[in-house]
């Protein structure tokens, strides 16, 4: 639950008077143009990042609750680009989304079928033993959402996750978030460039652009049009009027 939350970074409100909440189950996708906010939203919600004012509760705690450890995951928007460096592969990235205060020190074997699980939802079996930095930069991206997977979280936050991901994969991602959500009852809220996927596969769309300009379900998701309505732009050859039928919240 987000109540008028807004952020200020340096000296400016990136995001203002933002208010929603979003129930167990349901698959959110965040959509805006660039720099309208949607990572800050993010971060706030993790508790990264301070609200200047309102507040955010999750499960009806602080979002800083040390109660939320291990049950909120997050895919960043920088998440594949891992340090060229580093050596690791599939399995081991994956086998990090495990990892817990509690089982740091347990054997290795313990989380293994979760681990094995995980890669196969992504369907990365055949380079599970891959390193990570030779993977195809959407392949990177599919383990490192495999990660997520293999936690315990069940409120998973996607910071443009589809980003260079060929159309096939994507969409059977969509799919696999979509399932995670009616299966498991995880939650998901997933920021998106690419509109017309999510809008496909999300139950509910928020538009951000500095406040949310539009929330409710995918069907009722404007299209450029209406879009260009809430952002307050006109058309330049407005030689016709529409009607947009605007749900009230
Ligand atoms: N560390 C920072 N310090 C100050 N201002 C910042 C910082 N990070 C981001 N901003 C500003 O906050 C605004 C929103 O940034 P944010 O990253 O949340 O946008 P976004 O919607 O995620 O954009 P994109 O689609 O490009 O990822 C931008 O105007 C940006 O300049
Ligand atoms: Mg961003």
């Amino acid at each position: 639950m987000v109540e008028n939350l807004t952020v200020v970074r340096g000296s400016k409100k990136v995001i203002e008077d933002v208010a929603f909440t979003i129930r167990k189950g349901e698959f959110v996708g965040l959509v805006g143009p660039n720099g309208s906010g949607k990572s800050t939203l993010l971060l706030a919600i993790l508790g990264f990042l301070n609200a200047a004012n309102g507040k955010i509760e999750i499960y009806g705690e602080p979002s800083t609750s040390n109660r939320h450890l291990g049950k909120i995951g997050w895919v960043s928007q920088a998440a594949a680009s891992l340090p060229p460096n580093i050596r690791i592969t599939v399995e081991e990235l994956v086998r990090l989304g495990t990892l817990t205060r509690k089982n740091m020190f347990l054997r290795k074997g313990r989380n293994q079928e979760r681990i094995t699980e995980a890669i196969e939802m992504v369907g990365l079996e055949e380079v599970i033993h891959t390193d990570v930095a030779r993977l195809s930069g959407g392949q990177r991206q599919r383990a490192v959402i495999g990660r997520v997977l293999a936690s315990e979280a069940d409120f998973i936050l996607l910071d443009e996750p589809l980003v260079g991901i060929d159309r096939e994969s994507r969409n059977s991602l969509l799919k696999l978030l979509d399932e995670l959500c009616h299966s498991q009852g995880k939650t998901i809220l997933m920021i998106s460039h690419d509109m017309a996927a999510i809008r496909q596969t999300a139950h509910r769309m928020i538009y951000l652009e500095e406040t949310v300009k539009f929330d409710g379900p995918s069907e009722e998701f404007p299209d450029l049009e209406g879009l260009a309505n809430l952002r307050g732009i006109e058309h330049v050859h407005s030689d016709h009027v529409h009607e947009h039928d605007k749900e009230e919240e």
